[in-house]
């Protein structure tokens, strides 16, 4: 039986403590969190233990341990983790700029522990299904791979103060869905936005939409569409294109559109509403995935070493913002 310790208790380290307190193989769960009346709810609600500090739960005895905490304590609390030994599931993005992320990787590499990037998708059916087509050659040569993320609302503006911006918080879940289902790597990024919604996105220098271009090595196009108000639900699609074929993930009945076509009822409901729900068996099958790493039984579905390079890409994409040209990687990972 494993133990394992969740640090960030917010929106998805409360979820994650719900999905893992239903697997099999865990007796027993040390929850730690900066705010201590948090703690002593999920605690409460899970029959987990609470710890009264981050340090005190990576002493208790732990097999392994989950980071779920705000992005920019991302890296610290991984490496406290990993300088400790114990094998880690750490939340998207592993740290809150791509050089740090290099920097982290380089300790983590060198200790020689497991650690697991939290990139879900790889973890759907119907995306993982989309990745094997790819890898059988049925689709040929990829010449163009949509990526779509749309959020009915934004998260609360404290958030998205902290998040590192729209490329580096959201978008870095298509790039690594490009990457990886491309099997190529990305040469140059153009990225652009727009603001419409709550003043503050620009305050902060983020957008609240996007749009991104991605070239890649191999020869494949990325364009990349994510934005932060979408009322009609949680819009997550993949669109793969290859000289022979097309394949398609996220098209299923909950797809959140209103098809204006009178002979075509697709898609029917009910709509997704969050990640959560869209989610909810892809975050299930990543962490049980992730406590086959804990017991030395499976390596990591998403790497640290991919993570840098999502990392990258999406220093790249910010910086494209920023500049209002195309980046290449090369030069913003040699800057
Ligand atoms: N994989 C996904 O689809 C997905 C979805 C949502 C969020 N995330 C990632 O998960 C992380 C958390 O997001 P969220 O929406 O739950 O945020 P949140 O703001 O709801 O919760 C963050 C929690 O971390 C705690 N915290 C911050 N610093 C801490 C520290 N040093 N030690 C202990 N606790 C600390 C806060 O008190 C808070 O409870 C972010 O990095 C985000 O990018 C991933």
């Amino acid at each position: 039986m494993t133990t394992l310790g969740v640090i960030g208790l917010g929106r998805i380290g409360a979820f994650h403590v719900d999905t893992l307190s239903g697997l099999d193989g865990i007796d027993r769960l040390v929850v730690a969190d900066e705010r201590p009346d948090v703690v002593a709810a999920v605690a409460a609600k899970h029959g987990a233990t609470p710890a009264d500090s981050v340090e005190d739960l990576l002493d208790s005895g732990v097999d392994g341990v989950v980071v779920a905490a705000a992005t920019p304590a991302h890296a610290e609390l991984t490496l406290a983790a990993v300088h400790r030994g114990l094998p880690t599931f750490c939340e998207k993005p592993i740290a809150a700029t791509a050089a740090e992320s290099a920097h982290v990787a380089t300790v983590i590499a060198k200790a020689g522990v497991p650690v697991q990037v939290g990139y879900q998708r790889r973890f759907d059916v119907a995306f993982a299904a989309a990745k094997q087509a790819v890898d059988s050659g049925a689709l040929g040569p990829l010449h163009t791979v949509r990526s779509t993320t749309m959020d009915p609302s934004p998260p609360p503006m404290e958030y998205i103060a902290g998040s590192g911006g729209i490329f580096r918080d959201c978008a870095v879940h298509d790039f690594d869905v490009l990457r990886w289902i491309t099997g190529q790597n990305a040469v140059e990024v153009y990225a652009t936005g727009t603001n419409q919604g709550d003043p503050r996105f620009a305050q902060y220098g983020d957008v609240d939409t996007a749009a991104v271009v991605v070239k890649f090595d191999g020869g494949a196009m990325g364009i990349v569409s994510a934005a932060r108000y979408n009322a009609r639900g949680y819009d997550c699609r993949l669109e793969v294109h290859g000289f022979h074929d097309t394949v398609v993930a996220g098209w299923d009945q909950g797809v959140p559109m209103r098809n204006t076509d009178p002979h075509n009822d697709f898609p029917t409901g009910p709509y997704h509403h969050f990640f959560m729900d869209r989610f909810t068996d892809a975050f299930r099958a990543e962490l049980a995935g992730f406590v086959s790493v804990v017991k030395g039984e499976a390596i990591p579905g998403a790497t640290v070493a991919d993570a840098v390079e999502v990392a990258w890409l999406a220093e790249a994409a910010t910086e494209s913002l920023r500049r209002g040209t195309p980046v290449r990687i090369e030069e913003v990972r040699n800057a």
